[in-house]
């Protein structure tokens, strides 16, 4: 699918619409417009294919992914409103707002999407090529701007196609993206805080809700860093410490195994998960943060990690668990 692939152009009408929701269903990547930007759509409840967004875009580590839907009703599925909240998108939606939230408890996007946080950022966009996606597709779709990690965000099919051609499957070229500007993001776990602005205003958004004051504002997100204010955790940290690398295994460990080969030792381990047995970074990638989550709460004070190539996701993958080897 990505790597190197044909990427088919279609005018937005319901033959694109049509082969849009095949593609997703199959695990492939669809670039479309919504009235802020062009956004690169994968379906959210498939791990795999959340994973070829991240090698598409070429994304150094993880970032978590707005997850769009239809109506605040399939976003009450996925997400905890509180009143807040509720304010915001009785208001907003559909438009160009997002909202950080907890994740509710059988929320169906794979983790890797939400990059093992707690949280999920959801939107339901308006622009009709989105909708009559998600409506053709059934089910959320995830979706960052479409351009390569570090380039500015797309506003038009052209600008998808020089930064994603022979990366993803299908553009659905629906003209220019009429905001051309991100949503802004507002997270509502605690009081509501600004975490990036964008094509809604800040003074409009204070008619609804008291926002906190100059927390967590970044100046110029576009790929950087998961934004963070205070209170909202910026990476999923394991509680075990993690030892990277491994090539034996010490009594007591959890083992995170990568591949084919075993390592002295590992049939004493606590708990063994493996990201690919057949080695494939996607797949590795997909199981991620579940596999750690789960090691974590396998009472082993340490996770050892087999050897992870820096190749393709890989050098995601790696970033990742150097933050969480990282003494803290
Ligand atoms: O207008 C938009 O929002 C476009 C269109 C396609 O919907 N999408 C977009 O996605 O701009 P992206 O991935 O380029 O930016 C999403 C931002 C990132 O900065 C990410 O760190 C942040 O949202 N984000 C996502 N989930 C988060 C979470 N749980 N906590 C904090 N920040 C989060
Ligand atoms: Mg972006």
């Amino acid at each position: 699918m990505t790597g190197e692939c044909p990427t088919q152009v279609m005018p937005a009408g319901d033959l694109a619409i049509a082969a849009a929701a095949r593609v997703l269903g199959e695990g492939g990547l669809v670039a479309f417009p919504t009235e802020t930007v062009y956004g690169l759509g994968a379906d959210a409840g498939n791990g795999e294919a959340v994973a070829r967004i991240y090698e598409a875009k070429g994304r150094p580590s993880f970032n978590p992914l707005i997850t769009h839907v239809l109506d605040a009703a399939a976003a009450r599925r996925l997400a905890r409103f509180d009143p807040a909240a509720e304010r915001l998108v009785s208001t907003f939606w559909p438009g160009p707002l997002t909202l950080v939230l907890p994740k509710a408890p059988n929320c169906a996007v794979a983790e890797l999407a939400t990059a093992g946080l707690d949280t999920i950022a959801v939107r339901v966009p308006s622009h009709g090529v989105a909708r009559a996606i998600m409506a053709a597709f059934g089910g959320p779709i995830v979706a960052p701007s479409a351009n390569r990690s570090g380039h500015v965000s797309p506003t038009t099919a052209a600008h998808v196609l020089g930064d994603l051609g022979g990366r993803i499957d299908l553009i659905v070229d629906g003209g220019p993206a009429p905001m051309g500007l991100e949503s802004t993001i507002i997270a509502c776990v605690d009081a509501p805080v600004l975490l990036r602005p964008g094509a809604l205003a800040r003074a409009r958004i204070e008619q609804v809700v008291t926002l906190k004051a100059g927390a967590g504002v970044r100046a110029s997100d576009n790929e950087g860093a998961v934004i963070a204010p205070g209170g909202l955790a910026s990476h999923y940290a394991p509680r075990a410490r993690l030892r990277l690398d491994a090539t034996s295994l010490y009594s007591g460990e959890a083992l995170l195994a990568f591949g084919r080969e075993g390592i002295a030792g590992a049939d004493r381990a606590v708990l063994t998960l493996n990201l690919s047995t057949r080695g494939d970074l996607i797949e590795a990638a997909a199981n991620f943060f579940s596999h750690l989550r789960t090691l974590d709460t396998c009472g082993a004070a340490t996770i050892a990690v087999m050897p992870i190539p820096h190749a393709g996701l890989g050098e995601a993958i790696n970033d990742r668990l150097e933050r969480a080897a990282a003494p803290r």
